[in-house]
């Protein structure tokens, strides 16, 4: 597009800015709440609230509160809630097998949701990092993650979320051809309707920190996850994961973490039109709360502008924990 612009004087970009109503008129881009996915942190118990510690304002939900929360965001009009569970470290093997288990953590919370705020979509993470001990992202032997034998467990721990009425898989592992194996699966399943929300470009990040506390990873992890996340000096390998995770038939892709990739988030937009999502992650939320408690920025501007610059950027939505919060202050206006 070339503009075609007078020179100043006759043009002046300020006369569009003078009022509010001038303003809104001609916003290009607008953040509203249905571009949010809640992510919410499950544990063990009734009535059990667990703060996290390095996430001010999240909490460990127990199953009953966990649908209290729903019933919440479904009200506010958010549309997704996404879960991770905090696993109890007893259950958890060298083969992860607690993964598919139909009664986990994860699978009781899909079917108490859906059962009881039935308007409201459900998210699962596809990944065995809460389920063993050393906090990898799948099988390991002799301190390789092994790639086909992880997809095989992926597999087999997507169908039982399917099975449990989950709307959405996320799958956030990084393996190679885990999104056409999960899709052929559940096709033959039966599981046709079942949407996959690609993870397709995740990044080996430092902003994860506060996460791995939040489900119990940070003391468990042995090294990095630099073999199956990306290097984060590269951009044109997300463009063809993304096309690659896109023809095994993801419907949707996601760019992890957030703010400091929105040049990847508009690439990918641009290139493919595919419904595009970015994971504002938990070291993001964490920086802004922290500066905001320290009275260094303004908290809410600073999360609303942080969650407006996805959307300049291309993305139909964002993964944030200020979800619940960001749709109190639009439904204010
Ligand atoms: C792991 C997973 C991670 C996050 C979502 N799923 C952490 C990791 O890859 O180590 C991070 C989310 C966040 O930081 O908010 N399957």
């Amino acid at each position: 597009m070339q503009p075609v612009q007078a020179s100043y004087p006759l043009t002046r970009f300020r006369r569009l800015r003078r009022t509010p109503a001038l303003r809104a008129l001609t916003q290009e881009t607008t953040l509203t709440v249905g571009d949010l996915i809640w992510p919410v942190f499950l544990c063990d118990g009734v009535q059990e609230r667990q703060p996290v510690g390095s996430m001010p304002g999240v909490d460990r939900l127990s199953l009953d509160l966990a649908v209290e929360a729903a019933a919440k965001a479904s009200d506010l009009g958010i549309p997704v809630i996404c879960l991770f569970p905090y696993t109890d470290p007893k259950v958890k093997t060298a083969g992860c097998e607690e993964a598919w288990n139909p009664e986990n953590l994860t699978n009781r919370a899909i079917r108490a949701i859906k059962a009881q705020v039935p308007d409201i979509a459900v998210m699962t993470d596809v990944a065995l990092d809460p389920y063993n001990l050393h906090g990898h992202d799948g099988l390991v032997v002799d301190g390789i993650i092994l790639n086909d034998e992880t997809v095989e467990a992926l597999v087999r721990m997507a169908l039982a979320q399917a099975e449990a009425g989950a709307d959405i898989l996320g799958p956030s592992d990084m393996m190679d051809g885990r999104i056409g194996a999960m899709r052929s699966a559940l096709e033959s399943a039966g599981h046709k309707e079942t949407a996959i929300l690609s993870y397709a470009a995740k990044y080996a990040s430092a902003f994860y920190g506060p996460f791995r506390d939040a489900v119990g990873a940070t003391g468990a992890l042995k090294g990095d996850k630099k073999t199956y996340q990306m290097n984060p000096g590269n951009r044109d390998e997300a463009l063809r994961l993304v096309a690659r995770d896109l023809a095994e038939g993801a419907d949707m892709v996601m760019v992890k973490p957030g703010m400091p990739y929105l040049d990847i988030c508009a690439r990918v937009k641009e290139a493919f039109g595919a419904p595009t999502f970015a994971y504002q992650v938990s070291g993001e939320y964490a920086m802004i709360l922290a500066a905001a408690r320290n009275g260094w920025l303004d908290g809410e501007r600073a999360m609303l502008e942080s969650l407006l610059a996805f959307k300049r950027a291309g993305c139909d939505g964002i993964l944030t924990y200020f979800a619940p919060e960001v749709a109190r202050l639009l439904r204010l206006g």
